[in-house]
């Protein structure tokens, strides 16, 4: 039961500067862990967060490497002589495919390491035991060595949400090939893009897979994604299609003889083939995983082996709460990094059953998740705010009709609005689960804000304090740090380096350096990681009780739905239409996506603005992005407004497109167009509200 703690104090402060944004915001109440929970939890040690104490690191870290199974131990648990390119774990020789398979095998192999949920309900349940895994992930590793990959090569995936995805991840862990994974929304364009960037010889797809109803043919994105590459200088050579339908071939577009192959023939001369796990060195790279920045060219994060694997390992058993018995779902994309991290490597590597669906949360129905739950009794949900808010929205008492029992549960990805978080708690959990808002980003790969459930009450809208390990701090613009309970906010940065966090941009030292650690790093040729605090890029409040509330990101990136698009890649694509002149991006708040993206543009001399033009921004968004970053609206405005050096002001486009008050606009170079646009937008009648705006849109653009 939900019991009432004491508010903080929270200063109110009304003095807003650029570097200081005052924040202004009602405390929550606490809700306790129930007993029930605390009783079996992984984790029951109220010491936790001072065992993992700044005075301990990085010696405490060895705790999360215990948990991995070693084929030659490490030396040095953490080295920083190329600071900050940290290495964890040096000397050690290890395998994360063994980690997450073979060592299962004796005690777990006929448990179900995954069970596979197709969208359409007449297809039935497939249950993937770790013996079965085994076999499977051999035969596809000795299937990719006998292509000629090797350690180090790299392999670009764009695979749907369906078991063969991680046999492929795993068979390629198992060799030290390392797997890029781009998102199976993403377009064909940048799939290809992304294929360049890593060089990638080989790509592997599936011909198809069901999405809201639909069999999506997605081979056809392949050959887009190849000649996309092709023009930008990546051959590709081969390309692997899986079948959705083994032995069918569930897509229209034609294989192309030489290069494309459907891996259920080829795997017909590897079955029952072993690979023996290579073991490899800590710090070698696993996989790559894309995301977007300030700059128009999505960065490839690299994770490396030990310190990753050891770190989500460590974090799915102590926050997410993962025992071998428990049956646990997370309704994340593999394409992302929380399903890298927790439907996959972390899951795995404690011997969970793991739950893969395919489909959309509300297919056919708002009950979908609750049924599935209930069939295979999963007792750990792991989902992003866009879906609870959806799941809400159009089946606010589902939850109730079904048997399901929840003990844990997350989020993810997005701020929670605290009235969603209760219907969560409340109606989901059944007021009988322990929530933990994870905060956390594709570069750290694993959790860095977030309560230990059994220990930690939880509190609407924050994720709580760092997690063991993890030291965050709030520092201005100045590099002054932001004091817990002034009620200010600031870029929240991580003091210390942890075991899960990246390596590098992929082929690009200079951008990392740059995007992460730049700012407030005062000695660039300082070997002391104390000299070295991440930049996370997220605007943050500390409450008094050392609570973090999590503001949005800082650096022109909207979070759409849980996925990071970037405003720069948006208005790049609507620059592709011949007619567009200039494009501005802005967010925009949504009731359940959180922020959608809304497009600006200005067309050239002598074109006719109307709906034609709308049309090909969209599709071209769609072409060169996916359908996620499908705009919400698309304005042709006479010009766009700016600042009398050129800027185009986004800010003040944010403003007219969330229905605020755009401010004093006297110092534009073209001030009129301003009141021309918001009645586009707005209509005649001002629908301004005096509502402050929240701090990631109030802040969008101020950077400019
Ligand atoms: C946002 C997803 C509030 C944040 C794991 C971050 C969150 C970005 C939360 C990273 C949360 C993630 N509360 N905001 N619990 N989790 N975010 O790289 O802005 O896809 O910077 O990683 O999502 O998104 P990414």
């Amino acid at each position: 039961m939900a019991r009432k703690g004491k508010p903080q104090e929270v200063t109110e402060v009304t003095e807003v500067s650029e570097a200081q944004i005052a924040v202004h915001w009602k405390e929550e109440e606490y809700y306790q862990p129930p007993e029930r929970f605390k009783a079996q939890a992984n984790m029951r040690d109220p010491r936790i967060l001072e065992k993992f104490g700044l005075d301990t690191f990085p010696d405490c870290f060895k705790e999360y490497a215990a948990m991995l199974t070693w084929f030659e131990p490490y030396h040095t648990v953490l080295d920083t002589s190329d600071a900050p390119f940290w290495k964890w774990f040096v000397g050690g020789k290890i395998n994360a495919c063994y980690n997450c398979v073979d060592r299962h095998l004796e005690k777990y192999g006929n448990k179900p390491a995954f069970i596979f949920v197709a969208e359409p309900e007449t297809e039935p349940d497939v249950a993937i035991t770790y013996k079965e895994l085994y076999e499977r992930v051999n035969a596809m590793a000795s299937l990719l060595r006998g292509l000629g990959l090797k350690t180090g090569d790299r392999v670009t995936f764009h695979m749907p949400m369906v078991p063969e995805l991680p046999i492929t991840m795993l068979a390629c862990a198992r060799l030290g090939i390392i797997h890029s994974q781009v998102f199976g929304g993403f377009s064909g364009q940048a799939c290809g893009s992304r294929i360049h960037d890593s060089g990638s010889r080989v790509l592997i797809t599936m011909d198809s897979y069901w999405r809201n109803g639909g069999l999506v043919d997605h081979k056809a994105n392949a050959d887009i994604a190849v000649r996309t590459a092709k023009d930008l200088g990546q051959e590709v050579d081969k390309v692997l299609v899986w079948q959705r339908y083994p032995g069918k071939y569930s897509s229209k577009t034609p294989m192309v003889a030489g290069r494309d192959s459907f891996v259920n023939d080829l795997l017909k001369d590897h079955k029952g083939r072993k690979v023996d796990p290579v073991p490899l060195p800590s710090e070698g790279p696993l996989f790559l995983m894309y995301s977007s920045g300030t700059t128009g060219k999505p960065k490839g994060a690299q994770h490396g082996i030990a310190g990753y694997l050891a770190y989500v390992t460590a974090t799915s058993k102590w926050i997410l709460d993962i025992h071998p018995e428990d049956v646990y779902w997370c309704m994340a994309d593999i394409g992302w990094i929380t399903g890298h991290s927790y439907i996959v490597y972390g899951p795995l590597a404690n011997a969970a059953t793991s739950v893969l669906y395919e489909g959309v949360p509300t297919f056919p129905d708002a009950g979908r998740p609750w049924r599935i739950a209930e069939r295979l009794g999963v007792n750990i949900f792991h989902t992003a705010p866009t879906a609870i808010r959806m799941l809400r929205k159009l089946g606010p008492q589902e939850p109730r009709k079904y048997k399901y029992r929840f003990k844990s549960m997350t989020t993810v990805g997005e701020p929670i609005e605290p009235e969603a978080w209760r219907w969560y708690y409340n109606e989901v959990g059944k007021r009988e689960a322990v929530i933990t808002d994870t905060w956390w980003l594709t570069e750290t790969g694993g959790f860095l804000g977030t309560t230990v459930p059994a220990i930690h009450p939880m509190k609407p809208g924050s994720c709580g304090p760092g997690a063991p390990g993890i030291h965050p701090i709030i520092y201005d613009e100045t590099g002054a740090e932001v004091p817990k309970g002034s009620g200010k906010a600031g870029n929240i940065c991580i003091r210390n380096p942890w075991p899960g966090i990246m390596q590098t941009i992929w082929g690009d030292r200079d951008r990392y350096v740059k995007t992460y650690f730049s700012k407030y790093n005062k000695n660039a040729k300082s070997k002391d990681w104390r000299d070295w605090p991440f930049m996370c890029g997220d605007g943050a409040v500390q409450a008094a009780d050392g609570y973090f509330r999590i503001l949005g990101r800082i650096d022109d990136v909207i979070n759409v739905a849980g996925h990071r698009l970037g405003t720069k890649e948006i208005e790049s694509a609507c620059l592709t239409v011949p007619e567009v002149a200039e494009a501005a991006v802005v967010p925009v708040q949504d009731e359940v996506k959180g922020r959608v993206p809304e497009v600006y543009i200005a067309v050239k001399p002598g074109v006719q603005p109307g709906q034609a033009v709308i049309d090909r921004v969209i599709k071209a968004n769609e072409e060169v992005i996916g359908k996620i970053a499908r705009p919400k609206h698309v304005y042709i405005v006479p010009d766009m407004p700016k600042t009398r050096s050129g800027k185009i002001m986004r800010r003040v486009l944010a403003a007219i497109s969330n229905r605020r008050d755009v401010g004093d606009v006297t110092t534009l170079a073209n001030p009129d167009v301003v009141e021309q646009i918001r009645a586009l937008v707005q209509g005649k009648d001002t629908v301004t509200t005096q509502e402050a705006l929240p701090e990631d849109i109030a802040q969008f653009g101020q950077t400019e």
